[in-house]
């Protein structure tokens, strides 16, 4: 076996190239910042910069776990990327949790301006699901389920369902189910699609994504309780947005419902759920056993 087949080398070693594969697609895809109109085009690109890119990654290790040529990949990693962007870009927005700071920087609106911030969202939302319709390495039946899957996990039935959730639950005091189903929709349905797009990319049969939805269903949640325990405990410049913001505006949150312990606690049940669900796949389970354990070690 050579040393640097996906079965004996980390998924770490190539988690650079991974994101090298992600710029260079997100580049080809979005125009240049000189592209008229100049503002909205420079605004689109700064709202991609920074960022972890862990939805990008999922896609990717879940991709390799299933045996997925990384070209078969690119499309969708650089589509969810794209979502999240745009969900972000909205997310802090005035009329929604009006922050000022993402990635440690301005939000699209100070750096520029509300309306061109709402058109960033626009346009970043629709080069998402352009990436998708141009994959040349995939068949028009996977580019079709994947728009689908994508569309419905954006929408109104996902993550901007979970916003509206979160907006009018402002002020309230949620249960503990209640608020997992927030949760679900406004980042789990996100999360969960990038393991539906890997999925899909192989032409997984049914069996394999059931424990993939586990996985990323597992993830989704944590992710999630850990951005409400991180919004408590960490700082501004760690967090690079504003620390607090959940306590300042009322949001009901993992840990202002169970507390702090319980709150970390769910989440660490949650990720060795996602390990069990990694490990019943029939690939190499370790792609995703890495990506779990360096999400449940995230300090920002
Ligand atoms: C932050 O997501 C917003 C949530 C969905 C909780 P990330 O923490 O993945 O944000 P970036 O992309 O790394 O900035
Ligand atoms: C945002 O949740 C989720 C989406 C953008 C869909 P939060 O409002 O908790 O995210 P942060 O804390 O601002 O990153
Ligand atoms: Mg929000
Ligand atoms: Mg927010
Ligand atoms: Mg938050």
């Amino acid at each position: 076996m050579s040393l640097t087949s996906p079965e004996v080398s980390a998924f770490a070693d190539r988690v650079t190239a991974y994101l090298q594969r992600l710029e260079r697609a997100t580049d080809a895809l979005l125009p240049p910042a000189s592209t008229h109109p100049e503002r909205l085009h420079h605004a689109l690109r700064y709202a991609c910069e920074g960022g972890k890119h862990l939805r990008a990654l999922m896609v990717y290790a879940a991709g390799e776990t299933l045996g997925v040529p990384a070209e078969q990949l690119d499309p969708a990693a650089c589509a969810v990327e794209l979502i999240h962007a745009y969900s972000l870009v909205h997310d802090d927005l005035p009329g929604m949790d009006n922050d000022d700071l993402r990635r440690g920087r301005p939000t699209v609106h100070k750096a520029f301006d509300e309306a061109t911030a709402i058109l960033v969202g626009d346009a970043l939302q629709t080069f998402a699901f352009e990436a998708l319709v141009n994959a040349s390495a995939l068949n028009a039946e996977q580019k079709v389920r994947m728009i689908r899957s994508l569309a419905h996990a954006s929408g109104s039935l996902g993550m901007v369902g979970g916003q509206a959730v979160d907006m009018a639950s402002e002020n309230l005091t949620l249960t503990v189910a209640q608020l997992e189903s927030l949760h679900a929709r406004k980042t789990g349905a996100l999360i969960l699609v990038t393991c539906q797009l890997a999925g899909i990319a192989a032409n997984a049969p049914e069996a394999v994504e059931i424990a993939l939805e586990r996985y990323g269903k597992c993830i989704g949640l944590a992710f999630q309780i850990q951005d409400d325990v991180l919004d408590q405990i960490a700082d501004t410049a760690t967090l690079g947005k504003t620390a607090g913001k959940d306590l300042a505006q009322n949001k009901s949150t993992f840990p202002s419902l169970m507390g702090l312990e319980q709150a970390r606690q769910r989440a660490d049940a949650l990720f060795d759920e996602a390990r069990d669900a990694a490990r019943s796949l029939p690939g190499n389970a370790e792609p995703l056993l890495w990506l779990a354990d360096h999400i449940q070690q995230r300090n920002h």
